[in-house]
């Protein structure tokens, strides 16, 4: 009877272990470059080379992106006929994958991977399902550090089941990697996913427009303010270690300049992932100016990991706010309009407190100093009124420090 019990114990216990990922790997939001947004499955060893030649070079990894991931289209049309293991595409990587991880993982650059939790991904190479404790060894074998995981040709399957049954076996494969759910949202992750893994997408796939839906022949995408009107009501659910994933960043994919300041200060204000997805190779000033902005970077990488909320919304600008560590806050003000406005904002007239973080706002008691992230302009203190004009599609956006 005692051994029953003891043996009982035992399985329950290994079970309930097995189906906590690893703790602690994306304690702030995962920053990387991910190649889907701009090459699709057209990916090669070169690409990942040169890619991570100018992360370095170009002062992406300094500022603090080192994830590099090969999405859709890595590997071979079929398993290997004898192991069942996934291949690489010998004619995009001649020298392998190993080849491929050693020469990021030799600029200090981590390295990620993508498959799916159907039998095929969505582009239609060999899937995972009833392949995942295998598939876990052979990431782990390679030496990855993060694998997204989609959602394409699952029918019949349960989305809980199917990615903590991934989760379990990449834990057991013994290395840490981070485990990005790419479900769309269809099954609320957000509800369920806190221990199975470190980030899951909230919606369908970004397109890279400001405002609206991008109709393709059989889906569609969304644009940056269609993610952004998805996201107020997750806030509750992210947080250190587990993060609302409103999809990669389209920053440099044909947005003006103001568009892909406000697409970039809106996932830094919603403690998104920041997964680059632009080439890199090509990039314009601008864009790498806004991609490398330590200030703004700083607001997504808050250690307090606390996602904004909307505060007010009127005649088209939003005044979104993210409490940040030691009392500080991020203020943006959001022009979603084609046309240029004025905004005013008494501090002392709109004190917050913010119940899910337990962090106040008040401008009667203290006094900020305001400082614009993108002007780097330091504007004054919270005893005056705020005044600014904010052009169309684009943001100001303030710290104010206590
Ligand atoms: C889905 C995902 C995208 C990308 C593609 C690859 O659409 O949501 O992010 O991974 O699949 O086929």
């Amino acid at each position: 009877m005692k051994k029953n019990l003891l043996l009982t114990s035992f399985v329950f216990l290994t079970l309930f272990a097995n189906a906590q990922k690893y703790k602690g790997l994306a304690m702030t939001p995962p920053m990387g470059w991910n190649s889907w947004n701009t090459f699709q499955t057209n990916i090669s060893e070169d690409l990942v080379k040169q890619t991570a030649d100018l992360m370095v070079a170009a002062g992406m990894k300094a500022a603090g992106y080192s994830y590099i991931v090969l999405d859709d289209g890595w590997m071979a049309m079929e398993r290997d006929s004898i192991t069942g293991d996934l291949v690489p595409d010998p004619k995009k990587f001649p020298h392998g994958m190993r080849a491929v991880v050693d020469y990021v993982h030799s600029k200090g650059l981590k390295f990620g991977l993508y498959n799916c939790a159907g039998t095929k991904t969505c582009a239609g190479y060999p899937g995972t399902r009833g392949y995942e404790y295998q598939d876990a060894r052979l990431y782990a074998s390679l030496g990855i550090d993060y694998l997204k995981f989609d959602w394409c040709s699952s029918d019949g399957l349960n989305a809980k089941e199917s990615y903590t049954t991934m989760s379990n076996a990449l834990k057991m494969a013994k290395r840490p990697i981070i485990f990005s759910l790419c479900e769309w949202g269809n099954n609320k992750p957000w509800a369920w996913a806190k221990e199975v893994g470190q980030l899951w997408r909230t919606t369908g796939d970004i397109a890279n427009i400001f405002d609206g839906i991008k109709t393709f022949d059989t889906w569609h995408a969304n644009g940056v303010m269609t993610i952004v009107d998805m996201q107020d009501s997750l806030r509750k659910y992210s947080g250190p270690d587990h993060w609302n994933d409103p999809d990669m960043l389209e920053v440099g994919n044909g947005m003006s300049v103001a568009e892909d300041r406000t697409h970039f200060s809106m996932w830094c204000m919603l403690a998104a992932p920041l997964m680059m997805g632009n080439d890199i190779r090509k990039m314009t000033n601008d864009t790498k100016a806004i991609l490398t902005d330590k200030d703004v970077i700083a607001v997504d990488q808050d250690v307090a990991g606390v996602q904004a909320f909307k505060y007010t919304d009127k005649d088209s600008v939003q005044t979104w706010l993210k409490p940040l560590q030691n009392g500080d806050w991020a203020v943006c003000f959001l022009n979603r309009s084609s046309t240029p406005k004025s905004i005013q904002h008494d501090w002392k007239k709109n004190t917050v407190y913010d119940s899910l973080s337990a962090k106040e706002f008040n401008a009667v008691k203290n006094i900020y100093k305001l400082k614009d992230l993108w002007t780097k302009k330091e504007s004054g203190t919270t005893d005056k009124i705020f005044q600014a004009t904010v052009p169309p599609h684009d943001v100001v956006l303030l710290k104010l420090s206590k």
